[in-house]
């Protein structure tokens, strides 16, 4: 078995990789120059791990199942899904692009994480200690999960009708924000061209020509950018500046 993960801004990452510390194996982000074709198919089991955005997998993850998508015909699949608060099913989300029993669902399970979308009022970041909570309860969840598999007890959240319901309801207005948000990056004047908004953009979305960083319509909103300017000078989505960044939870997890 392997775990395959994307993380924006590296929740979704922590968990993948505690999942495959506690089973000792193997942890790829789907961003790596792996032949992934190769290795799904010599994988009996395939689990993969990723944030929700309101109750839709991100579409980069979309994207890569669908590219491999003869190679995980029959598959064992775990489903991790990391949220802030609320998705309904964001774990079945991502099944939505298979064709039914296209392969075998083994376990799914959401996780509570810190939020990181860093520029909405209504949605504020978590101080240090709320942090600290999260993980504590993921890793306590992580280890029931494990303890689960390896008895066999199946167990898929967000598959149920009313999760269902209430996913689809949050997830209503996804496609046409999903849409929106293409080409949603903007870059203020308070940019110092240093480039690494180009340099962590997991869609390859920004450039750099002629002393301005320019987008190519393609953002899958991560918020990876956003959070990590180190000048605060991307704007995206709402019309909003930055005044706190999330910066993961890696810092404050060597803190515990
Ligand atoms: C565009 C966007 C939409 C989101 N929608 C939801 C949501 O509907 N429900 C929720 O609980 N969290 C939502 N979140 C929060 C993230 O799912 C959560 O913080 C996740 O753990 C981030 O994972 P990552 O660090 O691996 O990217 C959203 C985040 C973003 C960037």
């Amino acid at each position: 078995m392997i775990m395959l993960y994307f993380s924006g801004t590296g929740n979704s990452k922590y968990i993948a990789e505690l999942f495959c510390q506690y089973k000792n194996i193997k942890c790829y982000s789907i961003e790596e120059k792996v032949n992934f074709s190769e290795l799904i198919t010599s994988e009996e089991a395939i689990g993969f791990c990723y944030p929700i955005y309101g109750s839709r997998a991100p579409r980069i993850i979309r994207e890569f199942a669908l590219k491999y998508m003869e190679n995980l015909r029959n598959k064992k699949i775990i489903i991790f899904c990391t949220q802030w608060l609320f998705s309904g099913d964001g774990a079945r989300a991502f099944t939505d692009i298979f064709p039914k029993k296209y392969f075998e669902i083994v376990y799914a399970e959401h996780f509570l994480m810190p939020n990181n979308v860093c520029n909405l009022f209504l949605l504020p970041l978590e101080n240090e200690n709320k942090i600290k909570k999260y993980i504590k309860k993921a890793e306590q969840k992580m280890q029931s999960v494990c303890n689960n598999i390896a008895k066999g007890i199946i167990k898929k959240r967000g598959f149920n009708i009313i999760s269902r319901i209430l996913g689809l309801f949050q997830g209503l207005y996804m496609p046409i924000i999903e849409k929106k948000s293409l080409d949603t990056v903007k870059i203020t004047d308070a940019c110092n061209q240093c480039c690494l908004c180009v340099s962590i953009c997991p869609m390859n979305n920004l450039e750099y020509e002629y002393g301005k960083i320019f987008q190519k319509s393609n953002c899958t909103i991560c918020y990876r950018c956003i959070n990590q300017c180190p000048e605060k000078a991307i704007i995206i989505f709402f019309n909003t500046k930055v005044k706190k960044q999330y910066k993961g939870i890696w810092g404050i997890k060597n803190k515990i």
